[in-house]
């Protein structure tokens, strides 16, 4: 008797014939592209994977239960604690912390790395997270985070004092990135270094399924993203882009957007293109966004998908990290935007223009009256 061949995996509501694929047998057939990389890789994401479906449903009834609200203890940044905060770092912790080949975590909410089977050497990852960024904005109803860095370890001890070198490894030695954004729906964007890739989260099945293949960043877009109250404080590269993206100077005048949840505001710009800015200021000036577990994930991703991503000075995955929350400036997203960021911070480093278009001299005055402490950030 002939046997028939199972067709493509239905789902309940949705049409047939498009075949599914889950973000585990993506990684499947991706660890087979990446050296050295085997199934510990994919059976390691799955932690996060299972951590961020605990934190998405959890998040999905934050309304309705007792859960926001602060916990009462200061985190390592000096924030208070969210509730759900805690909870999302202490999903990340326990579902990686169970995979063997993690050797080390390093977390938003913890000011040391925390040590993974007692660095173990057949423990071969680093994984350093954000677990809710922009948690601020959950009581208002507003998208949220969770933001993943993966390094490779170097060293075959880790004790202590290598704890922390084995984290402040520059970005171009990620070995994969990517976010969880829980929006109006929740969207699973990572790049294992083969091109960006984006799953969204099917309730109906509860698997994050391939929605979003080879994503690509636009060459340019309409909009830029920045909190508009720093640009009066900002260095005077960041005013003059602003306002040449006002009038119109790269062809379009561009609109603005800005959510203030770093992965909400960043998912827009890689799906539309465009430009996030966020600049050093007086009360700020090292930036505001953390390195290791914002702006590196996020410059991985948009690198590997056509775009850029700077502090001002140099390239976001060049920078080499010297403390594990250590803050930067972060201007990121197409590459028409950027560049036109960086000649704008070369005409304020060679001071040849104002803000406001007054002489080169004048320029320099203008910059070192608003921003004295900021000049050394300038390329
Ligand atoms: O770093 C936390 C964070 O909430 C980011 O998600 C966001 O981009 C930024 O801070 C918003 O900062 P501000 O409220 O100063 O605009």
């Amino acid at each position: 008797m002939a046997v028939s061949i199972p067709g493509p995996v239905e789902r309940p509501g949705v049409a047939m014939h498009a075949p599914i694929v889950t973000v585990q047998q993506h990684l499947l057939r991706e660890q087979r592209r990446i050296s050295g990389v085997s199934g510990e890789f994919s059976w390691l994401v799955s932690g996060i994977t299972l951590a961020t479906k605990l934190i998405e449903a959890k998040l999905r009834r934050a309304g309705l239960s007792d859960i926001i609200g602060v916990a009462g203890q200061i985190n390592v940044q000096g924030e208070i604690q969210e509730k759900l905060d805690v909870y999302a770092n202490d999903m990340l912790l326990h579902a990686l912390g169970v995979r063997e080949s993690v050797a080390m975590m390093a977390s938003e909410e913890n000011q040391h790395p925390v040590l993974a089977h007692g660095g173990s050497p057949h423990a071969k990852y680093i994984v350093i997270f954000d677990p809710l960024d922009g948690s601020s904005n959950i009581d208002v109803g507003v998208s949220v985070g969770t933001i993943f860095s993966i390094l490779r370890r170097t060293s075959e001890h880790l004790e202590s004092d290598v704890c922390a070198s084995e984290v402040l490894q520059c970005g171009l030695r990620q070995v994969a990135a990517g976010y969880v954004l829980y929006g109006s729906s929740t969207v699973l964007v990572y790049s294992a270094g083969n091109g960006v890739h984006g799953f969204t989260l099917d309730p109906a099945i509860g698997a994050y399924v391939l929605s979003h293949p080879e994503l690509r960043i636009p060459d340019r877009g309409k909009f830029y993203s920045m909190n508009e109250a720093n640009l009066d404080r900002a260095p005077v590269e960041y005013q003059n882009f602003v306002g040449q993206l006002r009038r119109g100077d790269l062809g379009v005048r561009y609109g603005s957007r800005y959510i203030g949840s770093l992965i909400a505001d960043f998912h827009r710009t890689l799906i539309k293109g465009g430009v996030f800015l966020y600049p050093p200021t007086p009360d700020q000036p090292a930036g505001k966004l953390r390195l290791l577990y914002e702006a590196n994930p996020v410059a991985f991703l948009v690198e590997q998908a056509g775009g850029m991503a700077t502090d001002g000075r140099r390239r976001i995955l060049e920078v080499q990290p010297k403390s594990i929350h250590q803050r930067t400036p972060l201007v990121v997203g197409s590459k028409t935007e950027v560049e036109a960021f960086l000649a704008c911070v070369d005409q304020a480093h060679a001071g040849n223009v104002a803000s406001d278009g007054r002489s080169a001299v004048n320029a320099a005055q203008l910059d070192l009256s608003i921003h004295p402490p900021l000049q050394e950030l300038s390329r």
